[in-house]
């Protein structure tokens, strides 16, 4: 994340210039990034420590904190000192120029602490792309979102598809965790750890669960559900996972979360009247109301499968963080799905934009070295509310190609053309620096191209979307045309072998959208992807 920018803020930029502030030339950047990085860990160029006067955790960690696979029970030794020196480990983390497992990158990578966000609507490809990613990463976080997500990795023929834990899970070696901001449903958790380990996955201690994340409960989802059903046509389309009401018990303060399901008396009480009051509810929605006894025995046995998982692990991530431990954050859902920068009403109810890994993780803003949007090379979206540019034929094209099928419900996403009006403002809200672009393949055949340029509304042109779900939906987008490629993508390597009219397009659209093209996706396979 190119800090230094933030001090300056620039005017907002019109659509197709660059938010992106960061030096052009990469001897430049190289520097810049390698004295950001030192500072951040409290040094100077020689490495000397700055910081005169650690921070003090109050309570937290436990023995062997910072080293992968060293988590140990919620139960054991909680009370002692966490955080004791901050020294400085001089590993930068620029690497040289080399390869992300199978796929060569010719300029140095920085790995760094990456913030992944979706720039659309939600599934981008950020499981894919995480995935790859993975390699370069010590530590793979959640910071949002519940098991309404669906991050589809494939890997030797094999489909996962990660819901729960963060994707990092399918490479050895890397810690998992799940942040405080997540709302975890613990019987979904424990289903997704059981048929993960089915297909051969090791999850031990390489998987943390914060004490602080909130619990789904059966009356969420409950109660999603009979909500959705009263509002009718006007239904925001949810997964139906109890996201929303589980949230909603988080703000108003009336949230069960990890730490009490590791109380079983605690717990009990606390469910019990939780579920009395919901049931009142759910009996006034005309709902079957739920078995207390039934809920706690189950919930009960979920939370000692999940008790070796349980950790402070805010704490973990300061630690891995002063070992110069390079972590990165799984965003869930997409920019246009956040609760405040969204299309409300119709969105989910966390902040899916790069904030949200701040707040959801106890990770703050200065330890972030950069923001990754993923974007699909054209747009989609499952559930209700505005998309402006969607368009029934591509959608008809996509669906007929067995693509664009949701991963966790399985309904059919509806498809449209690239939108650079929703890609340019996300770059400006989550401060986009790097870009990826998946599933380009899949306009492979596709002439001519439409990408949307600017709305009109009330005859006036916009270049943001408007705040207000109506006026979205009364947007007509405005087009510009380019040639599609007429030939696969696929077996392209590098940016070289991709057909030129395709390296145009992608150029254009991350022109358009205003932060630097990294990486472009032709196939759902990690080889399929070319570092720019
Ligand atoms: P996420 O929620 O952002 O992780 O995305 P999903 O997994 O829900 O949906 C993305 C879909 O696109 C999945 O089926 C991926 O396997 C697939 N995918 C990702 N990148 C590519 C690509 O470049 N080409 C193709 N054909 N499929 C891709
Ligand atoms: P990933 O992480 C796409 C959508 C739902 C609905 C709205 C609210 O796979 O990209 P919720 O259940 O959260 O209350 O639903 O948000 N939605 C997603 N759409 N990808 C997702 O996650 C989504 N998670 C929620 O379809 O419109
Ligand atoms: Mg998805």
């Amino acid at each position: 994340m190119a800090r230094c920018s933030r001090l300056a803020l620039p005017a907002a930029p019109k659509l197709g210039e660059g938010w992106s502030r960061r030096p052009k030339n990469t001897a430049t950047r190289l520097r810049v990034a390698t004295a950001r990085q030192a500072e951040r860990r409290g040094c100077n160029k020689q490495g000397d420590s700055l910081l005169r006067h650690p921070p003090s955790l109050s309570y937290g960690a436990t023995e062997g904190y910072g080293e992968p696979g060293s988590a140990v029970g919620y139960s054991e030794k909680l009370l002692q000192p966490a955080v004791r020196s901050l020294s400085f480990v001089g590993k930068s983390r620029l690497r040289l120029a080399g390869c992300i497992g199978k796929i060569f990158c010719p300029f140095p990578i920085s790995m760094a602490n990456t913030i992944l966000v979706g720039a659309q609507w939600g599934d981008e490809g950020k499981g894919k792309i995480i995935d790859v990613l993975t390699t370069k990463a010590d530590v793979v976080v959640r910071s949002q979102g519940g098991n309404n997500a669906g991050h589809t990795v494939i890997h030797r023929g094999t489909k996962y598809i990660l819901h729960l834990i963060p994707s990092g899970i399918l490479r050895r070696g890397k810690v998992c965790v799940i942040g405080n901001g997540v709302v975890v449903d613990p019987l979904a958790l424990v289903t997704e750890i059981e048929s993960l380990r089915k297909l051969g996955i090791t999850i031990g201690r390489n998987l943390l669960l914060s004490d602080c994340a909130h619990l789904v409960l059966p009356y969420h989802r409950v109660l999603d559900e009979q909500r959705e059903l009263r509002k009718g046509r006007a239904k925001i389309g949810t997964t139906k996972r109890g996201i929303g009401p589980a949230y909603g018990d988080k703000a108003a303060r009336t949230g069960l979360r990890v730490s009490d399901l590791m109380q079983p008396i605690l717990f009990s009480k606390k469910l019990q009247a939780k579920i009395r009051e919901n049931n009142s509810i759910l009996e006034a929605l005309g709902a079957r109301p739920i078995n207390y006894r039934e809920v706690n025995q189950t919930y009960l046995a979920a939370g000692e499968k999940l008790r070796p998982f349980v950790a402070n692990t805010v704490v973990y991530l300061h630690r891995a963080l002063q070992r110069g431990k390079e972590i990165l954050f799984e965003g869930a859902q997409g920019t246009f799905l956040d609760i405040d920068h969204g299309t409300y009403p119709y969105v989910t109810s966390s902040n899916t934009t790069a904030g949200g890994a701040c707040t959801g993780t106890g990770v703050p803003p200065h330890r972030m070295d950069r923001v990754l949007g993923v974007m699909k090379a054209y747009t989609t979206r499952v559930g209700e509310g505005a998309l402006p540019t969607e368009d029934a034929q591509l959608a008809d094209l996509l669906h007929k190609m067995g693509r664009e099928f949701g991963a966790t419900t399985g309904r059919a996403r509806r498809c449209g053309w690239f939108d650079a009006v929703a890609t340019h403002y996300a770059t400006m809200i989550n401060g986009i620096d790097d870009l990826a672009i998946t599933n380009l393949d899949g306009l492979d055949y596709v002439d001519p191209i439409r990408v949307c340029v600017g709305y009109r509304l009330n005859g006036k042109r916009l270049e943001v979307p408007p705040c207000d779900a109506v006026q979205l939906d009364n947007c007509e987008p405005i087009y510009e045309e380019l040639r599609g490629w007429g030939r696969s993508t696929h077996p392209a390597k590098t940016f070289s072998q991709l057909p030129a009219k395709a390296r145009n397009y992608v150029k254009r659209i991350s022109e358009l959208t205003g932060a630097r093209l990294s990486m472009i996706s032709v196939g759902p396979a990690r080889g399929q992807t070319i570092i720019v």
